[in-house]
């Protein structure tokens, strides 16, 4: 198992070195960032920027959990540096645009943390699972923030978003085969850590970012996002990628003391969309 972590690492990062690193500086056209755009749009570029900001708690906690597994470790530390990237280039923009100020843009990152992100999952193959999800889930926020951003004349942001993008993308596929190397190894003891996390299934940091509420009742109303999104756009593709059906799911998920003893049928509506 070890091995084929190791081996699609190398693979993932042989295709990001020749394909897909880009430069912050350099690749993104700032001139072009705009103060004239709608005002949800910095408003949510901020709070990406805040969900990305917990990076050191991300990279921290997951790579002591996985530390004696070079493949995911080395993995973890390699999209550490990738992450480190998304949040620098939305707070590249705020600046540039004129939206926010380099100290005003300091002081939110101080305060965002000032609370620390602790891991919703306590096994790797679970964490494996949940970032699978979350990763794809955030590029979809991505995507549609950029065809935003494009619609209001933005290059600038539009550019960031599609790098962005393509990182997310990049970061679910890792996931995705990595649960897939998992589900041949145990595909039963797979899946029924994949109930759990869709049972339990939030996106990072936001119960602990500085007016959440708020933020994702705009990210919701400007349909940038949504639980419908979520289930529809994410978890059903997943199901089927990884040629799982909402029976087997169900099945499993019944026999699986935990989730039962939270309430009766916890994703009966994931279910509903996934099926
Ligand atoms: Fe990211
Ligand atoms: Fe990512």
């Amino acid at each position: 198992m070890e091995n084929r972590f190791y081996d699609l690492y190398l693979e993932y990062f042989h295709k990001a070195e020749a394909t897909r690193r880009w430069n912050l500086m350099n690749d993104i056209p700032w001139d072009k960032a705009k103060k004239d755009v709608p005002d949800y749009i910095p408003y949510i570029v901020e709070s990406f920027a805040a969900v990305e900001l917990y990076l050191p708690d991300y990279t921290s906690q997951i790579i002591e959990m996985v530390r004696r597994s070079r493949g995911r470790a080395w993995f973890q530390a390699n999209w550490g540096y990738e992450e480190s990237k998304h949040s620098m280039a939305l707070e590249e923009w705020l600046l540039r645009s004129g939206h926010r100020t380099r100290e005003e843009n300091m002081e939110f990152a101080d305060r965002v943390l000032s609370n620390k992100w602790i891991l919703g999952f306590k096994t790797p193959r679970h964490m494996m699972i949940y970032t699978m999800f979350q990763e794809l889930a955030t590029g979809l926020n991505y995507k549609k923030l950029r065809e935003r951003a494009l619609e209001a004349g933005d290059e600038a942001l539009g550019t960031a978003l599609s790098f962005l993008t393509k990182d997310e993308s990049a970061h679910h596929a890792f996931f995705r085969n990595g649960t897939k190397i998992f589900m041949d190894e145990d595909r039963d003891g797979t899946l029924c850590d994949l109930a759990e996390v869709l049972a339990n299934f939030e996106m990072p940091a936001h119960e602990i970012i500085p007016d959440w509420e708020s933020r994702g009742q705009r990210i919701v109303a400007e349909k940038i996002f949504s639980d419908r999104i979520f289930l529809r756009h994410v978890v059903r593709p997943i199901l089927k990628n990884l040629d799982v059906t909402r029976d087997e799911l169900k099945e499993l998920s019944k026999s699986s003391k935990q989730i039962d003893a939270d309430a009766e049928d916890p994703y009966a509506e994931t279910m509903a969309v996934a099926g």
